[in-house]
């Protein structure tokens, strides 16, 4: 949570905020949010990742305070999945370095990420398993055993609102309810940083509430959130800060009001107008290329 003391450094970076079209990472920027953050959950060092001498996520800065809800936007192939699965360990970057909880995440990388929930963009979930042995499954990835793993298990379902369909084989789930089963998976070892890549896609407005929600809960709970979607009205919802992100790079960060005051004064712009501005209408069909 921000520091009272740095009330102050927050009028200097709102007036940086109002002058710049979009807020360069650069030292001053950076100085200045320190002052006003708490503490760094996740911090990545000019994080870079190369796919055939093209790269992807290009010199990435970022830090995320403990508490938020933080927003990565960014149209199709910018980087923002490559920029998760480096976090959770799932792709080795090409350069730079991650910190999580305070720690290079090359020391004790097992640790750290045992204390990640990362809920991917494709469905990770098992059609020929049943619900709680897809939940199971995961959760003991992470340790947990006998009585423990049972009690995660029902946790995380009931958490998802899944515990009564847990004998049924997910693949005769709804699409709603293979992403909320997906996300039970992600959350049964009770981590203190929840990533979610685009959980809502494809889901009726029931189950984009429900899980917005439970984001929502999960973060007065306690954990720091990462949260990446096309759907600028949840980000807008639910996001204390956001970050757009185009051609593996963070182009502008901020409130979606400071966001929204640095590509013009109207009062009455959208996100989704914000993010068209900074980004761009060309199609982004990079992928395979
Ligand atoms: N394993 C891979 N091999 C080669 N290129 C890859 C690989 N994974 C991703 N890419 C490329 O890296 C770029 C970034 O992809 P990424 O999936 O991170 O984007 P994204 O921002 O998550 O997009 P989307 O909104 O479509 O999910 C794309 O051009 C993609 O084609
Ligand atoms: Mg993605």
């Amino acid at each position: 949570m921000m520091h009272t003391s740095a009330k102050a450094a927050l009028g200097a970076y709102t007036n940086l905020a109002a002058e710049c079209k979009v807020l360069p990472e650069d030292s001053e920027y950076i100085e200045i949010r320190r002052k006003i953050m708490g503490d760094i959950i996740l911090k990545t060092n000019e994080l870079t990742k190369k796919y055939d001498n093209k790269i992807v996520v290009d010199s990435l800065h970022l830090e995320i305070e403990k508490g938020e809800i933080f927003g990565l936007l960014g149209p199709n192939g910018a980087g923002k999945s490559t920029t998760m699965n480096m976090i959770c360990s799932i792709v080795k970057p090409s350069a730079g370095s991650i910190e999580l909880f305070g720690k290079k995440i090359h020391k004790q990388k097992k640790e750290m990420v045992k204390k990640i929930g990362y809920i991917p963009q494709e469905l990770a979930i098992h059609g020929n398993l049943k619900a709680w042995e897809n939940v199971e499954l995961f959760t003991s990835l992470y340790g947990l055993k006998g009585n423990q793993l049972k009690k995660a298990v029902e946790e995380a379902l009931r958490y998802v609102g899944l515990w009564d369909k847990k004998d049924v084989f997910s693949k005769k789930f709804s699409g709603g309810m293979k992403r909320r089963l997906n996300i039970a998976c992600a959350i049964g070892h009770n981590p203190e940083l929840l990533i979610f890549d685009e959980p809502t896609v494809g889901i009726d407005p029931q189950s984009r509430n429900f899980i917005l929600e439970k984001i929502k809960e999960s973060n007065k709970n306690g954990a720091t959130v990462v949260y990446t979607s096309h759907y600028m009205e949840e980000v807008e919802a639910i996001c204390s800060r956001i970050a757009i992100m185009d051609n593996g790079k963070v182009i502008a960060i901020g409130s979606s009001s400071q966001l929204k005051k640095m590509v013009t004064d109207k009062e009455d712009i959208t996100l989704e107008e914000v993010f068209l501005t900074l980004t761009g209408k060309k199609l982004r069909d990079y992928g395979g290329l």
